[in-house]
C-alpha cells in the first residue's frame, strides 16, 4: 500500500518536463495539445483556456489512446506532445502518469494547473458563449453603419490600389492556384486585383454584411472564383485550409489578449502546412484609433511574438498610408511562414 504523496511522487518521476503554464503555452503554438480536464462547474465559473481541449477526467484514456476506437480526432499518435491541466496540478499528473502506461511518452502536465495559469495572468476565455454572440453582433452594428453612411473611397483605409499587399504576394511568389483568404477584407480591391492578375480561388471574410455588398455589387456574385463569408472572424471556424492568409487593418482591433489569442487560433485552423500569412497594421508610431475605436499598435517583432514559434518572419515593410482626407497612418506590414511542423490534421 502506498500514501497519496507516495503516488505522486512515484506518477510524477515517471513524467517528461512539466511545464509551467507559460511554457505549456509556448508548446500549444508548436503543436502541444493541452487537455484541460477541469469540472464543468470549475470551468463554468473560472472560464476556458483558448484553444485547449476539454475532456473530463472519466474518459480520459479512452479519448487519448491513439489505438482506441473511442480516440478524440485531435489524437493521432504516440508522439504527441501532450499537457494536461487540472485546478492546481496534482490529479493531472496522476492522470498523465497513465496516459505514460499508454505508451504517450510525451504526455505530461501543467505545474499549478489553472490556479498557476491565471496567476501568470495568461488569458482566459468566457466560458459564456452567448457573451461571444453578443460581442459579434456589436461589430455587426459597428462597422455596418460606417459602410452604411460613407462609400468605399471615403473611409479612411481605403486605398485605390492595395500596392503593399501586391508587392508582398509578388515577393513570396504566391502561385494563382494558391487559396487565398483576405480577413477582415471589407469593400477593399484587393479580391478584384488579385481575381484579375489570375488567381483563381480568393475568399474574402467580413463582419459586415453592407461591406461586403459593395464588394459583390462591384464585382458581381456570378464569379465563381470568389467566395464571400459574412461572419465574426473570432467565432468563425474554418471549414477549409488556404494557403495565404492577408489581413490588413483588422488584428490591431483586437486589444483584448483573449481575442487576440483566439485570432491566432483561427489563423492556425485555417492555413495548410507551409502556408503564407501577409498582415498589416498600424506601427508602433502608428494612430491609437481607427474609425472611433482604439487599436493596437505593433512592430513585426511583436507581431512574431503574437504567432509563435509556428510562424517564421519573412519580409517586413513599412507603408506610409495617406487616407482620402489626406493624412499620413505609419503600418508595419509582416509575412510569415507556417514552419510546416506538429501541424495537427484538419
Ligand atoms: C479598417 S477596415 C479594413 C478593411 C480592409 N482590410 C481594407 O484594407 O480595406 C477593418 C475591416 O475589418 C472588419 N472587421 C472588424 N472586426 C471584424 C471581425 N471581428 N471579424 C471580421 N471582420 C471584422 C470591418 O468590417 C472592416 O471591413
Amino acid at each position: 500500500m502506498k500514501t497519496v504523496h507516495e503516488l505522486l511522487t512515484e506518477a510524477r518521476a515517471a513524467l517528461p518536463h512539466r511545464p509551467s503554464p507559460s511554457e505549456a503555452v509556448r508548446a500549444q503554438r508548436t503543436g502541444a495539445l493541452l487537455i484541460d480536464l477541469r469540472s464543468d462547474d470549475q470551468r463554468r465559473h473560472d472560464g476556458l483556456i483558448p484553444g485547449a481541449l476539454v475532456i473530463p477526467r472519466n474518459s480520459l484514456e479512452w479519448r487519448c489512446d491513439p489505438g482506441s476506437a473511442w480516440r478524440h480526432p485531435s489524437i493521432h499518435d504516440y508522439d504527441q506532445q501532450l499537457v494536461l491541466i487540472c485546478d492546481q496540478g496534482f490529479q493531472s499528473s496522476l492522470a498523465a502518469a497513465n496516459l505514460q502506461q499508454l505508451g504517450l511518452r510525451r504526455a505530461t502536465d501543467m505545474d499549478g494547473g489553472f490556479v498557476a495559469y491565471r496567476a501568470e495572468g495568461l488569458p482566459v476565455a468566457s466560458s459564456h458563449a452567448p457573451l461571444r454572440g453578443k460581442r459579434s453582433n456589436a461589430a455587426a452594428r459597428h462597422w455596418d453603419a460606417i459602410y452604411e453612411t460613407r462609400a468605399p473611397e471615403q473611409v479612411s483605409w481605403y486605398q485605390a490600389r492595395p500596392e503593399t499587399s501586391l508587392e508582398l504576394v509578388d515577393a513570396l511568389a504566391v502561385p494563382h492556384d494558391a487559396a487565398v483568404i483576405d480577413v477582415g477584407g471589407g469593400a477593399s480591391l484587393l479580391a478584384e486585383s488579385l481575381l484579375q492578375r489570375g488567381f483563381s480561388d480568393v475568399s474574402v471574410l467580413d463582419v459586415s454584411e453592407r461591406a461586403l455588398r459593395h464588394l459583390t455589387d462591384r464585382h458581381g456574385s456570378a464569379d465563381r472564383r470568389l467566395h464571400v463569408i459574412r461572419h465574426d472572424l473570432l467565432s468563425w471556424t474554418p471549414q477549409r485550409r488556404y494557403d495565404l492568409w492577408h489581413d490588413r487593418a483588422v488584428l490591431h482591433f483586437f486589444q483584448d489578449p483573449v481575442e487576440r489569442s483566439r485570432y491566432v487560433e483561427v489563423l492556425e485552423a485555417a492555413l495548410a502546412p507551409s502556408a503564407t500569412a501577409i498582415i498589416g497594421v498600424f506601427a508602433l508610431d502608428g494612430p491609437h484609433q481607427c474609425s472611433g475605436l482604439p487599436v493596437m499598435r505593433y512592430g513585426a517583432r511583436q507581431l512574431a511574438e503574437l504567432l509563435g514559434d509556428g510562424f517564421r518572419l519573412v519580409d517586413e515593410r513599412r507603408e506610409e498610408h495617406r487616407t482620402p482626407g489626406g493624412a499620413l497612418q505609419p503600418f508595419i506590414w509582416a509575412a510569415f511562414t507556417r514552419r510546416n511542423q506538429n501541424i495537427l490534421p484538419a
